[in-house]
């Protein structure tokens, strides 16, 4: 795999929302971290000049980045060429070619919409503008099944390598995600008891205060099993549970990850359940008697000897009372009561907070100061930081950049969370109706609650 940095970055997509809202706010963070030096040139069919998306650049920085940095700005500024065409048409391409230039490596970002993969992947390859060293990086969704995962590989590998294939899950570039896999392997004292022999389950809640957001057209169609379970939740359960990597071998790292996956059964409808918020059919965009969830909840099973038996609970939702993502790893209970004052005996616990700030805490039971042996829970923080200074596109897209894969999703893995949950597609359970600022419906407590119920983020 070739390490040489990119030396330019095409934007496709350049006046859509992902650009708007944050790539250039990732492109200027790279200018100002030495990553990114060579021009970027945007490309989309929209009609605007090239100091219109300039102006656009700016005012998506402005309001939903972290602010211009002129200096920085500057250099994206300068640098920036605007080529507006259609994917289909040879001369946009050529156009493109000729902004290029003297670039040799350049790193193709395609933020449009997957139907048209191909259409530019062809075109770039007519114009001569990828070789051996040229990567693209595509944006989820990859694909809505494990057939049209398939299917979308094979129209990029037609061009493409898969080590010249980038595929963002924004999950993997979160300090967070990364502080999961370094707190377990860094130390020597989790592995002994990371098993089924100490853990009774896991859970993961991923919990949105917000609804669908102006997004309801892109949501309707894909659902919330769709949109964060099958690949960012799935991706914190590969690094929550895989077997030691060897970071310096990035395809190694991705190995430990397909193979966890390949071990992960499949899921059954009985361990599913969907919500959906009342008022959510009133939303732009949603058809009137959508039947797409907005809540779902998920019982895993992962077959090998680590985690024969362990249950890995996980449930996202919008519309939930709070925004918040966190991982329980629950310890089992000690096996005899010790103290007569003792209350039930108690859980222990490791608990990942991925936002809105990051910790991680162990939860246990002390002894309450004085005469009695009698204790309370309480909780070290070993972790309590503000969320990534690095944004996660600012990581992932340098990574790219630098011709790091071991963050991107790799194909067999992308097959493999298909697999996972190709029985629970579509409406393979009914969806039960929840209030908005609710916990989703109630019918999850009778299908799917975990040993000691389940616990609300610490926020
Ligand atoms: C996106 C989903 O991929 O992830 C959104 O499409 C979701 O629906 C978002 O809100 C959550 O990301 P984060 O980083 O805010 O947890």
């Amino acid at each position: 795999m070739s390490t040489l940095k990119s030396d330019a970055l095409v934007l496709f997509g350049a006046t859509g929302d992902l650009a708007h809202k944050k790539l250039f706010d990732t492109i200027q963070a790279l200018y100002r971290r030495g990553v990114l030096e060579g021009p970027v040139i945007g490309v989309a069919k929209s009609g605007m000049t090239r100091e219109q998306v300039i102006d656009r650049a700016r005012e998506g920085i402005t309001t939903y980045g972290r602010g211009v940095d002129e200096e920085n700005f500057k250099k994206f500024a300068d640098g920036f060429q605007y080529v507006d065409g259609d994917y289909g048409d040879p001369a946009t391409f050529d156009a493109l070619k000729k902004a290029l230039g003297s670039a040799q490596r350049p790193i193709h970002y395609l933020a449009i919409p997957p139907v048209l993969f191909g259409r530019v992947t062809k075109g770039l390859k007519a114009a001569d503008c990828i070789n051996d060293d040229t990567r693209v990086v595509v944006e989820k969704p990859f694909g809505h099944d494990k057939a049209s995962a398939e299917a979308l590989n094979h129209i990029l590998h037609e061009v493409l390598e898969e080590r010249q294939v980038f595929r963002i899950d924004h999950y993997l570039g979160k300090e967070a995600t990364q502080n999961v896999l370094y707190t377990r392997f860094a130390n020597a004292f989790f592995e002994p008891v990371w098993n089924r022999n100490h853990i009774s389950n896991i859970q993961i809640t991923m919990a949105e205060s917000f609804g669908v957001d102006g997004r309801g057209a892109f949501y309707d169609a894909t659902g919330c099993l769709r949109d964060v379970i099958e690949n960012h939740l799935m991706q914190v359960v590969g690094f929550l549970c895989m077997e030691p990597p060897f970071w310096p071998d990035k395809e190694r790292v991705r190995d430990e990850q397909v193979k966890l996956f390949r071990s992960i059964r499949t899921i059954s409808p009985n361990d599913f359940v969907r919500g959906q918020f009342e008022g959510y059919q009133q939303e732009p965009g949603v058809a009137p008697n959508s039947t797409t969830e907005t809540y779902a909840a998920v019982r895993v099973f992962i077959d090998n000897w680590r985690w024969q038996g362990v249950p890995i609970y996980i449930r996202a939702g919008k519309n939930l009372p709070v925004s918040a993502t966190e991982v329980r790893v629950q310890f089992h209970r000690p096996p005899l009561v010790v103290f007569p004052d003792q209350q039930a005996p108690m859980h222990n616990y490791v608990r990942f907070l991925f936002s809105p700030r990051i910790e991680i805490a162990l939860g246990m039971q002390v002894k309450i100061d004085g005469e009695r042996m009698v204790g309370e829970p309480m909780e070290l923080k070993v972790v309590d930081q503000q969320p990534d200074e690095m944004t996660p596109y600012e990581r992932l897209i340098g990574d790219a950049i630098q011709g790091d894969q071991a963050l991107f999703a790799r194909q067999d893995v992308v097959e493999e969370g298909w697999r996972i949950v190709q029985n629970i597609l579509g409406n393979a359970v009914p969806v039960h109706p929840y209030k908005p600022g609710t916990w989703g419906p109630e019918e999850v407590n009778d299908v799917l609650l975990p040993s000691g119920g389940w616990h609300p983020p610490r926020v």
